[in-house]
């Protein structure tokens, strides 16, 4: 089972130091790049992670990043 692709393109989000963040890897959610619990009856769960520092994070969108939650660039190869 594939995820679906949300978007083409990272999101760029804020993140904080120390702050723990669910990132959907199915793409069903609306409140994308995170999780809002869309994956309920799935194979996906979400990623949780801890932000090790407050910056932009460009996150990845299409869900088929090599380096989940981040965008690698492989949402350039998608169709
Ligand atoms: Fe996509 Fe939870 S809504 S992983
Ligand atoms: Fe760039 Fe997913 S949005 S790899």
């Amino acid at each position: 089972m594939k995820p679906i692709i949300s978007d083409k393109q990272p999101k760029p989000i804020e993140l904080e130091q120390g702050k723990t963040y669910a990132w959907c890897s199915c793409g069903q959610s609306t409140s994308q790049p995170f999780c809002d619990g869309s994956h309920a009856g799935t194979a996906f769960s979400p990623k949780i992670f801890k932000a090790e520092e407050t910056k932009t994070a460009y996150m990845c969108m299409c869900k088929h990043s090599e380096n989940p939650v981040f965008c690698d660039g492989t949402h350039k190869t998608l169709d």
